[in-house]
């Protein structure tokens, strides 16, 4: 990869993943400067060279790439709504901070009204995965601004363009993450009940990793979504119900909580009173469809 050493980056944010970021521009020899709203978790990376700015204005006014990793949007509009208009002018302010696809274009139009280019961003890695060209980033808005800026940016993680609208990157992150925090939860519950029973995250680990291998589920029911085919030709949504069920008894008997099984259960029985008990449980998808 060739960086260009003679972009100044500025980051804005140093929670965990601001100052993995900071960090790994730091690494490749950039100069850096830095804003955070408590300022003491600046101190490891200032021993390492980095410049800790005195105002957000002043660390927008250092970079001309900006890499904001803040909460949320709500988070971007406190540090930077104070911030004088013509400071940010020119600059680009590569937003990392997770929040709604609407929200991200809310800010885009923010920061176009200030003369400044958003590009959102989602990125996928935990802190730990910063640096390495294997994790992976969404991002969208200008192609000729992340074009511009892509090898500076893929200092960070790879890059995964996804194309003009601000709000892309944020809609792709959130996919991701309706699917991240609804198996990760499903892992939670499953620990849950095994601790009931007296068994180990460590016991119960490789069939974890099995069971949350869904790889070969998503193959073969991409294509047959796509084209609306729901049969129940490999499995039906009543038996689903009828499994989902049996988990709830299962997770309830052992005096564990059942919020969460409660409500697939909730969701395979509107498809079977709905009509679709034959089908396929990727009708589900259509049940889902018209809330
Ligand atoms: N951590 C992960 O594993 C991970 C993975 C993927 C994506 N992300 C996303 O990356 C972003 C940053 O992650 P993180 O873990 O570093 O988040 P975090 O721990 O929430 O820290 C984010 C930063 O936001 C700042 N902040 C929050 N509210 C603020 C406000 N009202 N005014 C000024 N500053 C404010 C915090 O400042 P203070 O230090 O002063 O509190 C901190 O610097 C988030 O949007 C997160 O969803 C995180």
């Amino acid at each position: 990869m060739q960086n260009d050493h003679s972009v100044n980056v500025t980051v804005i944010g140093l929670g965990p993943m601001g100052r993995a970021m900071a960090g790994a521009y730091l690494d490749q020899g950039y100069e850096v400067t830095l804003w955070n709203r408590t300022p003491s978790r600046a101190a490891e990376l200032v021993r390492r060279g980095a410049v800790l700015a005195a105002s957000p204005a002043e660390a927008v006014a250092a970079g001309e790439l900006v890499i904001l990793s803040l909460t949320d949007y709500d988070a971007f509009y406190a540090v930077l709504g104070a911030v004088d208009p013509a400071v940010l002018a020119g600059r680009v302010l590569v937003n990392l901070s997770s929040d709604t696809p609407q929200r991200a274009r809310e800010a885009a139009a923010w920061a176009a009204e200030r003369g400044a280019v958003q590009l959102t961003g989602g990125v996928l890695t935990p802190p730990s995965g910063v640096g390495d060209p294997a994790s992976s980033t969404f991002y969208s808005g200008p192609r000729e601004v992340f074009e511009a800026h892509r090898d500076t940016l893929s200092v960070l993680t790879g890059t995964d363009y996804r194309g003009e609208d601000p709000g892309l990157a944020a809609l792709f992150y959130q996919l991701n993450m309706v699917m991240f925090w609804t198996a990760l939860s499903s892992y939670w519950q499953a620990l849950a009940l095994a601790d009931a029973h007296g068994i180990t995250a460590a016991e119960l680990l490789p069939y974890a990793r099995n069971a949350l291998d869904l790889g070969r589920f998503l193959d073969f029911y991409a294509p047959r979504v796509d084209a609306g085919h729901h049969g129940g030709d490999v499995d039906r949504l009543a038996m689903g119900l009828a499994s989902a069920e049996h988990v709830l008894h299962t997770v309830t008997d052992a005096g564990v909580d059942g919020a969460l099984p409660a409500a697939i259960v909730d969701l395979f029985r509107r498809g079977v009173e709905a009509g679709h008990g034959d089908d396929s449980s990727s009708r589900l998808v259509e049940v889902l469809k018209k809330n």
